[in-house]
């Protein structure tokens, strides 16, 4: 299946999923990556695996309209079957959402419900949780509040700062997105309405 990426940065789990394919265990062509930011790492990344990559720089825009206008003729042109977010850190609009609608995935570093939005781990360690992880799940138009797919779990260790419990999760993260991704290529996982179908079954 076609899919087109969305970045915003360092590209890792972009990195992650480009690894699979090219191992042969994802069933996936990426067609492009695109960024919103013209020096996000993972646009290299890309380039290094021979994908196409743009930049449409949000900033460039009048209005988030503008943007996502841009934006999705940008996507559209690759006709992908899957469309993922992955550290992409713009808020899409409902209406660009449904475009897309169960056909877009977005990683997230916190185990949903819990720690929606920015600084999930900072969050974590504040709510003294312990344990945390990593979401990955369709994307409505609730931000980070799609359907989950499928969670990693990392226990919350003592002397976890910031960047350590990121990292730990963050090795999860690169786990469980080519696999979500490789679930959807292969055709098991759809969305029906607010859950997940895994093989036909509710997950
Ligand atoms: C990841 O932690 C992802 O869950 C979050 O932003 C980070 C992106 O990292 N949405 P990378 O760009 O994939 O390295």
């Amino acid at each position: 299946i076609g899919v087109v990426a969305l970045i915003s940065g360092r590209g890792s789990n972009l990195q992650a999923i480009l690894d699979e394919a090219a191992a042969g265990r994802l069933p996936v062509q990426v067609r492009a990556v695109i960024s919103n930011r013209p020096e996000a790492q993972g646009l290299a990344r890309a380039q290094a695996a021979g994908i196409a990559t743009e930049v449409v720089d949000h900033t460039a825009f009048p209005d988030r309209l503008a943007f996502e206008a841009a934006l999705t003729e940008a996507i559209d042109r690759h006709r992908p079957d899957l469309v993922l977010l992955a550290g992409f850190m713009r808020v899409l609009s409902a209406q660009t959402v449904a475009r897309y609608a169960g056909r877009m995935l977005n990683i997230h570093p916190s185990l949903l419900p819990a720690f929606r939005g920015l600084h999930t781990h900072r969050r974590a360690l504040e709510a003294g949780v312990r344990e945390h992880g990593a979401s990955v799940h369709f994307v409505t138009a609730d931000l980070d509040g799609g359907p989950v797919i499928v969670q990693a779990r990392v226990p919350v260790l003592p002397g976890d700062d910031e960047a350590r419990l990121a990292a730990r999760v963050l090795r999860q993260e690169h786990r469980i997105y080519p696999l979500a991704v490789r679930w959807f290529a292969e055709g098991r996982i759809r969305q029906d309405g607010a859950r997940v179908l895994l093989d036909g079954l509710p997950l």
